[in-house]
């Protein structure tokens, strides 16, 4: 209690030397009080700490453990606490392609280890990616033969899933469910633990706002409070409260920091930024992550500001350890120490692996530098003992919270079957994240959902492709378990139906599009799934068009041409360009990549039996050259308040922020979705007009509240992702245009009403300057209520002096 009071106290004054004092000597009152056995012998050397971001990791118990075992251990089996490998030891293409500096820098290491050799010599402390079929093995050598009986700790990338794969992560951001995706984060968790996992590199949270980026697949997309919410739920799916249950996993907060910030959506490319920015925009999903009580952070790839993130003080021990409290593992990326030999800030492995270490990582996964260079760092005093056994016992804690020590082997069978309830889950998760993006008129009623009895000719190289739309990172599922929309839908008429690829996914042929002409004029309305390969997206799938790949776009002209109908299913691992698409489909459903269950949920929303509720987490450009894109950017001098951005500038239209060739809006805006149903908002109404700054005021849960009632206005039962955006004028930082600041899903039948009040409380209203420090001034605020980014219903209020 006393330690949230301070927080929030140090939120409000701002991290001044008295707040630190008091902080400091707040913290370290209740450290003693907290230890008091273990440091029962050893007052004096106590640090100050600031409250534990997952007191899990620190209980007395685990610390008598830990120092009894860290004063057993030789230097040689410390180190080995901090290597990560996986199963053969051969690190990324990057290092070993056409590097002859990392060779000459690092020429101790081979590029090969024997992993089954470090684990009885217990040298190696975790490993990632190995299958499960090996993971026993492994575990039966560190804990059987080695010295000291040290388990390893298995790490894997299930971004989506284990055994049942359900939607990628930015479809699952367009639930705006954060209940459901703890849901499913759990069922991973239960389902990898059973094979030994007991560490996921998960859960993505670098916010994402250029389209190009593939990484944005992994990720809840542009928006800081959505994605906190989505970093909140996945750690407690995955941690479920109590690491040491058997089948609770590790949670890993990663790319830590504003990977996705990466400069022209380039992967691995380097990032800029205002410190208010970084701190408004990008750090609150990782903060977030950490208080759930996240048990890890991995550091990113890119430099910050011209500092590697691995090699980087600021981020991973002022921000992360000091303002933050967190108390876990800090992981490097993949190679990412070595490469800060790339990066040009170290000129040889032994000064990479300095600055990591200094910086704050503990693991060093897959760069082979902390075990072969530590020894003559730790020598020569460039890096202290203490530092490495403050690493080694981080790693120690993780092990030992986790209930790795008593149960080194999963506690069930391993699961190895997709089950109807986890199905169940699955197929909701489906349902729940595809958005509706167009629904024109067919005959005065829109073209969805279908009537009963509609031929269907399904056409498109993602129509009956199990592989590619389940997406990238897809767990250890098998492709027969994946439900494609050819297999629904025949399923549904109990027998084959009108089926053509037309193309490939990247293709310039048409060979196959007179067949699928063919049976689109034998139909009543056509299917066409068309998009990206799973691959398309993901790590090192950054795009420089955004358009359907190949020759798609010309099949779907082709085929509209035909003059029937057109459902156009998109699939994809982030926003692509639809202008053109959208001229030539009546409607659109934006499927991403949906898991095993693609097909049912696909096939239920097509035929009405749900009506559609997800809401776009990132926009969709009308042209890439608007990228990068965000609905809360900031304001201009030169706003173009009602021109026509649709018209080439006049005189009238020039001098203003825009393009002369394109709009600057996006083609469908973050937070948009359609539904089956239509929705009406009423007048938005504020609890107070006016709210006066005291100084006990910040840090407050609750300020304002505003209010409106939504109603159900069509003919059907569905669900609407209820958005509130805030905007605030007058502070002594200009501040985005509207920022979202709460949603709540509401479900209503035919001309139900719902009132629903969102509480703008400090952090909804406060904003960051550019020390990081959270500061709420006495200025206007605007707030809409509505069903997507372009509400247009508002209240005002003032914060005043
Ligand atoms: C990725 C990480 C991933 C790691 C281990 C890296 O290339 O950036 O997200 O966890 O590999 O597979």
């Amino acid at each position: 209690m006393l330690i949230m009071a301070v927080r929030r106290w140090t939120a409000v004054v701002g991290d001044t030397e008295m707040t630190r004092q008091v902080v400091a000597r707040i913290k370290i009152i209740l450290l003693l009080v907290a230890l008091a056995p273990a440091t029962a012998q050893k007052p004096a050397q106590q640090p100050a700490k600031v409250s534990p971001s997952n007191p899990q990791l620190v209980s007395a118990e685990i610390e008598r453990r830990v120092d009894a075992l860290l004063a057993r251990m030789t230097l040689q089996e410390k180190l080995g606490q901090l290597v990560q490998y996986n199963a053969d030891g051969a690190p990324s293409a990057t290092v070993t392609t056409g590097q002859q500096h990392n060779l000459a820098a690092n020429p101790e290491v081979g590029y090969r280890i024997d992993a089954m050799q470090l684990a009885a010599n217990g040298e190696m402390g975790s490993m990632l990616n190995v299958s499960p079929a090996r993971i026993h093995a492994y575990q039966q050598a560190a804990v059987d033969k080695s010295r000291l009986h040290i388990p390893l700790l298995f790490g894997a990338d299930v971004i989506h899933g284990y055994r049942t794969v359900y939607p990628i992560p930015l479809a699952l951001a367009a639930s705006f469910d954060p209940d459901l995706t703890s849901s499913l984060a759990r069922m991973a968790a239960e389902e990898a633990s059973s094979a030994g996992i007991r560490w996921f590199y998960s859960p993505m949270v670098d916010i994402s706002r250029d389209a190009r980026w593939g990484r944005s697949v992994e990720g809840a997309g542009e928006d800081a409070f959505l994605g906190a919410a989505m970093a909140r739920a996945y750690v407690r799916g995955y941690q479920n409260d109590r690491l040491s249950q058997p089948d609770s996993v590790a949670a890993t907060i990663k790319h830590f920091a504003a990977y996705g910030a990466t400069e022209a959506g380039r992967e691995y490319n380097t990032t800029d930024m205002s410190t208010s920015r970084l701190f408004q925009d990008y750090l609150p999903p990782y903060q977030s992550g950490v208080d759930a009580g996240a048990a890890s952070v991995m550091s990113a790839f890119n430099a910050l500001n011209g500092v590697p993130s691995t090699a980087n003080p600021y981020l991973l021990d002022t921000i992360l350890r000091k303002q933050w409290g967190f108390d876990g593992v800090v992981v490097s990326d993949y190679t990412a120490i070595m490469e800060l030999i790339n990066h040009g800030i170290a000129l040889d492995a032994a000064t990479a692996t300095e600055k990591a270490i200094n910086a704050g990582v503990d693991v060093d996964m897959m760069s082979h530098f902390y075990d072969t260079q530590l020894p003559a760092l730790i020598r020569s005093g460039r890096v202290p003992m203490a530092e490495v056994d403050e690493a080694v016992r981080r790693v120690l804690r993780l092990k030992f919270a986790l209930g790795l020590f008593d149960h080194p082997y999963p506690a069930q069978p391993e699961v190895s079957a997709v089950t109807p309830e986890r199905r169940a889950l699955a197929l909701r998760a489906a349902e729940e994240s595809i958005v509706l993006l167009q629904n024109k008129l067919v005959s005065n009623t829109p073209l969805l959902p279908l009537k009963p009895g509609t031929k269907i000719a399904l056409i498109g190289p993602l129509a009956d492709n199990a592989r590619e739309m389940v997406g990238s990172s897809s767990g250890v599922h098998r492709d027969s378990e994946v439900v494609t929309v050819r297999a629904a839908l025949e399923a549904r008429a109990g027998g084959p139906i009108l089926y053509a690829q037309g193309t490939q996914i990247l293709s310039n042929s048409d060979d196959g599009f007179a067949a699928a002409e063919q049976i689109a004029r034998e139909s009543d309305v056509i299917v066409l799934a068309l998009g990206e390969s799973a691959a398309m997206s993901g790590e090192a799938g950054s795009r420089a068009e955004l358009d359907l790949p190949g020759n798609q776009l010309e099949l779907l002209k082709r085929i509209a041409a035909v003059g029937k109908p057109v459902v156009l299913l998109v699939f994809s691992g982030r926003p692509l360009v639809l202008t053109s698409a959208a001229q030539n489909a009546q409607a659109i459903l934006e499927v991403w990549f949906p898991g095993i269950e693609s097909g049912d949920a696909i096939v239920h929303l097509l035929y009405g039996e749900e009506s559609p509720s997800g809401k776009l987490p990132m926009s969709f450009p009308e042209s890439i050259g608007q990228e990068p894109l965000y609905y809360n950017q900031f304001p201009t001098g030169r706003p173009a308040n009602s021109a026509d951005l649709n018209e080439p500038p006049g005189p009238d239209s020039r001098f203003i922020s825009r393009y002369i060739d394109a709009p600057n809006a996006a083609l469908f805006p973050f937070g948009f979705g359609l539904s089956y149903t239509t929705f009406s908002y009423s007048a938005v109404a504020v609890s107070l007009p006016s709210v006066p700054l005291r100084a006990e005021r910040p840090g407050a849960a609750s300020l304002v509240t505003a209010t409106a009632t939504v109603t159900n206005t069509g003919t059907r039962t569905a669900t609407e992702v209820v958005q509130c955006y805030v905007r605030n004028r007058g502070a002594s930082l200009e501040q985005p245009v509207r920022s979202l600041q709460g949603f709540e899903r509401v479900t209503l039948a035919p001309g139900e009403s719902k009132q629903v009040s969102f509480t703008l409380g400090f952090n909804e209203l406060s904003f960051f300057d550019n020390t990081g420090k959270k500061v709420i001034e006495p200025t206007q605020y605007t707030v809409w209520i509505g069903g997507d980014s372009l509400a247009s219903n508002a209240a005002e209020f003032s914060i005043e002096r």
